[in-house]
């Protein structure tokens, strides 16, 4: 069965069960600076995970498009993928174990024809935090799952949360028994071997985990599931690595015809980071040397550094994208509009990296000598990080470069060196962006001040519920994203701008205060994103209007900013609605 197959059968099923099938959520979360990636189909469901009434309904299903870059240098290998699909489905505060796990067997054994014996199941063993999970051992084998295909495991397995805190609960992880060997008289579903292969995952997510490592219960009881669709598909086909389906094979074969040289891990490598780019390129990302086009930056060097292993001529990138493109466009419709742009994008990309890549592999190879004159074997973390600033070589690069050649790198000199440089040139754009809005950008800032004022007035207009979830400002215009259900009426557009204007009218002085973080929870202060602040912040405070964390800079008094009219207001995503507004 083709992964498309399994994707609109998967839909349908949970269609059919009642969900409603939303749409999957761009691969760069939108207007949420403090993850890099979607990596999971909840993550852009939490508020409503948390209680917030999602306007789809209680049940949801999609597809969700994941990236993934723990592994990031396990890729080559037969399993690990950086950019997967997957799929999912929730209750929202609707049903709970029995009916999940019901749907999930149903899915399985009849709509995909696996034979029972064929699937295992893990359920949490208990601890101090929950009990041990008998009621969904119970609902698997009402199911008609056989006892010794039930197994119980602690937290590291059957437990899950995204990240250090947030909404988490138990799980129940299905299995797929390949019918090899037992690797030994032990092997179970937790074992790498390869004879057990995850494939869904079904979080009870009734928990929530707290900055302090606490659990409390959540005000609803959901349901949160996963499943890998590479390696279901792997799977159903009889197939042992995913790069044998029909998702790589044709990239795959044509990077075979290219090479000069043979090296399966590279051609995996080359297919793998050119399908993970192709798809953040896609959903709006660059390369850059920080955050999330960092990690893009890397998959594209990495990738051209394995062309060159396997000997292929960089312009071949384009001809590998268009085979791409066409083995994805029926998944991935928008590949076929940013075809161009995608390959704009890695071809300039791999030009930049070809200019120093010569000359880098020069520098490592005189300090590679120099480690083994002293008999070493482990490269100076500073060399790594000369090779990563001068020459553009992703630490990874870096690191197989001296694998290659029996060395190994000091990865944690490299990291603190690292750190140490962002943070300077973080400080350094914040200056830059101080001083560039200072001297020139009048209109700006006072955009920056009416965005507090229209958050303020919103507020007041529409409810509590109401938080800002992102804002862009140009010298022509302000957009300001927020949370809000439904779309706003003529009336509550006028009273939101009415209400703006008479702020700015009240000529409030803006004052500029500093104190801790904790300082400014305790005062009430809105802050989009806590986490991205350190100890000391600074919060804006406008009369009794307003009062939000943000770094400016702001107006002196709510009259420099002028008369403030809504041009538009429309859906941003699922339960954030977008304002488009000027002043003039
Ligand atoms: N959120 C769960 C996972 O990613 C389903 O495994």
């Amino acid at each position: 069965m083709k992964a498309i197959e399994i994707r609109n059968k998967y839909l349908k099923f949970f269609e059919n069960h009642g969900h409603k099938i939303i749409k999957s959520a761009p691969l760069i979360p939108e207007n949420d600076p403090s993850v890099l990636f979607t990596t999971a189909g909840m993550q852009p469901l939490v508020p409503y995970l948390l209680g917030q009434k999602h306007p789809e309904g209680q049940r949801l299903t999609d597809y969700q498009k994941c990236v993934r870059t723990v592994d990031i240098d396990e890729v080559g290998d037969n399993r690990h993928l950086t950019y997967f699909e997957m799929l999912g489905n929730w209750s929202l505060g609707d049903y709970f174990k029995e009916e999940s796990i019901q749907m999930s067997f149903d899915f399985l054994t009849k709509e995909l024809g696996i034979p029972v014996e064929k699937l295992s199941v893990t359920c949490f063993k208990g601890d101090e935090d929950a009990p041990r999970d008998e009621i969904t051992a119970e609902c698997w084998k009402k199911a008609g799952i056989k006892e010794e295909n039930i197994y119980y495991f602690g937290k590291e397995d059957n437990w899950w949360i995204a990240g250090e805190e947030g909404p988490c609960g138990t799980d129940t992880e299905m299995f797929y028994d390949t019918g090899k060997p037992k690797c030994s008289k032990n092997c179970n579903p937790s074992c790498n071997c390869g004879k057990y292969v995850e494939i869904w995952n079904n979080v009870f997510m009734e928990y929530f985990k707290g900055k302090d490592g606490k659990y409390t219960k959540l005000q609803q009881k959901n349901v949160d599931t996963g499943l890998g669709l590479e390696r279901m598909a792997m799977l159903l086909q009889g197939k042992e690595t995913p790069y044998e389906t029909e998702l790589f094979k044709p990239v795959m074969d044509k990077i075979e015809e290219l090479q000069k040289v043979d090296d399966i891990n590279s051609r995996r490598i080359v297919a793998e980071h050119l399908r993970s780019s192709m798809m953040i390129i896609s959903d709006g990302g660059r390369p850059s040397n920080i955050d999330r086009g960092y990690i893009l930056r890397r998959l594209i060097r990495r990738m051209i550094r394995h062309m060159n292993k396997l000997q292929i001529d960089l312009e071949q990138i384009s001809t590998l994208i268009d085979l791409n493109v066409e083995s994805l466009k029926e998944m991935y419709p928008e590949l076929v509009n940013n075809k161009e742009q995608i390959k704009n994008v890695i071809l300039e990309e791999k030009d930049k990296f070809v200019k120093t890549l010569e000359h880098g592999e020069k520098e490592f190879q005189k300090e590679m000598n120099k480690t083994r004159e002293l008999n070493q074997n482990i490269i100076n973390g500073k060399v790594v990080f000369k090779l990563y600033d001068t020459y553009g070589f992703p630490p990874e690069v870096t690191e197989e470069l001296a694998r290659e050649n029996g060395f190994e790198i000091d990865k944690e000199e490299f990291k603190k060196l690292f750190k140490e440089h962002q943070e300077k040139s973080r400080l350094g754009s914040e200056q830059k962006f101080k001083g560039g809005l200072a001297s020139t950008g009048e209109i700006e800032t006072k955009y920056h001040t009416a965005t507090h004022l229209l958050n303020a007035a919103l507020k007041k207009v529409l409810g509590n519920h109401v938080h800002q979830r992102g804002s862009n400002i140009t010298a022509d215009r302000m957009r300001f994203d927020f949370s809000h259900d439904s779309k706003m009426t003529e009336e509550e557009k006028k009273q939101v701008e009415d209400l703006v204007n008479k702020y700015i009218e009240m000529a409030i002085p803006v004052e500029k205060l500093e104190m801790s973080k904790d300082e400014a929870i305790a005062m009430g202060a809105e802050a989009m994103f806590l986490d991205k602040y350190g100890e000391r912040v600074t919060v804006y405070k406008i009369g009794d209007i307003s009062l939000e964390l943000c770094g400016g800079p702001h107006v002196e008094n709510t009259k420099d900013i002028g008369k403030f009219k809504i041009k538009k207001e429309e859906s941003s995503s699922s339960g954030v609605r977008r304002i488009k507004a000027v002043i003039e």
